[in-house]
């Protein structure tokens, strides 16, 4: 059983089941790399940040559509933003790469997978929250 290094905040729930669970998949990932890393699994955890980073991609696809189908008025910023995200991935490859030759902590590179996942759910998801609860009461 991979130990909880990372877990989203209940608050960080949007309330649309999709979202919910693509959010859900990616802080298993988060986890089960940090246990891999632990390790020193190299191989594995190479294979679970490429999954991270097709996750991320996949999770926006998702997301935008879901948006639009909502008619979020704010969906182009929100787009903006997955952009921004999606351009930091690659760099996870490289830190990856850097912790197998003992240039960094395996922690550090856990921290960034956060980080770029913290950017989608808690600073631009948290607006289509707000929004979806409004509409819904
Ligand atoms: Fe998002
Ligand atoms: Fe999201």
């Amino acid at each position: 059983m991979p130990r909880i290094i990372f877990e989203l905040p209940d608050d960080l729930l949007i309330g649309h089941m999709l979202i919910d669970n693509d959010h859900a998949k990616l802080v298993r990932l988060i986890n089960d790399t940090g246990t891999v890393l632990q390790k020193k699994q190299y191989q594995e955890s190479t294979c679970l940040i490429m999954e991270f980073i097709d996750g991320m991609k996949h999770h926006f696809v998702t997301e935008e559509a879901i948006l639009q189908e909502t008619n979020f008025p704010w969906i182009d910023e929100h787009i903006m933003s997955h952009r921004q995200v999606i351009l930091k991935l690659p760099r996870l490859i490289d830190e990856c790469e850097k912790v197998m030759d003992g240039q960094q902590a395996w922690n550090k590179l856990i921290d960034d997978l956060i980080d770029c996942l913290m950017e989608d759910a808690f600073k631009a998801d948290m607006v289509f929250k707000t929004f979806l609860t409004q509409q819904c009461s």
